[in-house]
């Protein structure tokens, strides 16, 4: 009987992992560099959770949610978390942190779960990479959010990105644009695909968001101009601190985001690298979650990345392993013993090392270490077993020399050869 992985979801083998190493270092450097801090939230949350933060009628809550546990229950049902700015929120809310201190910046790094129909750049589990800033309303936050993105990608090494903002505005003016915009759809809403006429009652704005009748809503007003001025002076500030620093960026009307709970700013980093899944990046403000889960009326901004999107747009070479430091041989059986002992206690000083656990002649070990790319061997034959001593091969040098345990430690440990 042989298994296969269940569909969307992927494995990350060991040539593959040295590339997602370098990622989540770039990532978490570049967290650490602006000054957030890391947050680990539960991979499964109760399912109301995500009702009430992403939103009661999106496509995630609606139809993407791997869903368990007994319905029942009077506790409810979990989910396996579809974003983590939700699971974030709560666990900010319920250990009472933002009594503690007005401004927390956060980041996280872990698994997600959709149940989407899976393609290139589309799981059902992936990784998300993102940071929550919670408690400023100021606008140079968004922008730091979207230079920390833009970080990440140079220091990953992604060149063809593109990042398009927008603002959806706010509480008070969301309503009146919500009118303006359904007034411009009425007349055309016959000619638009069934999801743009469900979305035309239960969210109007996520119209400007369907690829199938993007050229025949080209023409919709644009929210940016039917925010209050508040919000406009808002995304100045955004556009001004953006072209401060230098990140590229043009306004898109289009972008409205799938979740419930933005207001004022949202934005997507996207890649021309990447097929029909363009977007590396989405993010916004969402000024009102935070009181909507019990908490204080704080703003927020944040966004959340996928990793295997970033890596299918990263620069392709395959980052090597980086090499053992050593490798031990047995000359023959009865030394494999004294050779373990060596190895470990190199490993305990620090030293990286391996040796063949496949009882295999000298000449096959010594095949392993080459391949291994250790720069030393490490050999014990019967006249080093009785001396106490050990051979260090230089394996690039071809050279050879009897050395006692603690000349070898010092020589691996970078002195001299
Ligand atoms: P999102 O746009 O739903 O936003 O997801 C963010 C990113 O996750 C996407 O841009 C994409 O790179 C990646 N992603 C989403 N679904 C999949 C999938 N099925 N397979 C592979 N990658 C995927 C959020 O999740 C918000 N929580 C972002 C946020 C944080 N907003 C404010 N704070």
């Amino acid at each position: 009987m042989s298994f296969r992985a269940p569909e969307g979801t992927h494995d990350i083998l060991p040539e593959e992992s040295p590339r997602w190493r370098r990622l989540e270092d770039a990532s978490r450097s570049c967290f650490e560099r602006f000054g957030y801090e890391e947050v680990r939230p539960p991979i499964f949350e109760y399912t109301q959770l995500f009702h009430k933060s992403s939103g009661e009628t999106t496509d995630i809550v609606e139809k993407e949610m791997f869903t368990f546990g007994d319905p029942e229950d009077k506790a409810g049902t979990y989910s396996l978390r579809p974003e983590l700015t939700p699971g974030t929120i709560r666990a900010l809310v319920e250990g009472g942190l933002l009594a503690k201190k007005g401004v927390w910046k956060l980041w996280y790094l872990g698994p997600a779960f959709r149940k989407e129909r899976p393609q290139k750049g589309r799981f059902r589990q992936f990784t998300q990479l993102g940071v929550e800033a919670v408690g400023s309303a100021d606008p140079l936050v968004d922008a730091e959010t979207m230079i920390l993105f833009s970080e990440i990608l140079k220091a990953a090494g992604v060149e063809a990105w593109e990042l398009r903002i927008n603002s959806i505005g706010c509480l008070q003016c969301r309503g009146g644009y919500r009118e303006v915009l359904k007034n411009a759809v009425r007349p055309m809403l016959g000619t638009l695909c069934d999801n743009c006429k469900t979305r035309f009652e239960r969210n109007v704005f996520r119209i400007l968001d369907c690829k199938a009748d993007a050229e025949k809503t080209r023409n919709l007003p644009p929210a940016i101009e039917h925010t209050c001025e508040t919000c406009k002076a808002h995304m100045k500030a955004v556009e001004a601190a953006l072209r401060d620093a230098a990140v590229s960026y043009r306004v898109d009307p289009r972008i409205v985001r799938g979740l419930d709970y933005y207001t004022r700013t949202v934005y997507e980093f996207s890649s021309s690298a990447l097929g029909a899944q363009d977007a590396l990046c989405g993010g916004g403000r969402y000024d009102t979650l935070v009181k909507d889960m019990g908490g204080s009326d704080v703003g927020s901004v944040g966004f959340a990345a996928g990793a295997e999107r970033i890596l299918l747009a990263m620069k392709g070479e395959a980052a090597a392993r980086r090499p053992l430091d050593f490798f031990g041989v047995a000359v023959q059986e009865p030394q494999r013993a004294a050779v373990f002992r060596i190895v470990t206690d190199l490993r305990r000083a620090g030293l990286s090392g391996d040796m063949d656990y496949e009882g295999r002649s000298v000449k096959a070990q010594m095949r392993s270490a080459n391949r291994s790319g250790a720069r030393y061997a490490v050999l014990v034959g019967p006249d080093e077993a009785a001396q106490g001593r050990l051979k260090l091969k230089d394996m690039q040098a071809g050279t050879e020399r009897a050395v006692t345990f603690d000349e070898a430690r010092e020589i691996l440990k970078g002195g001299k050869p």
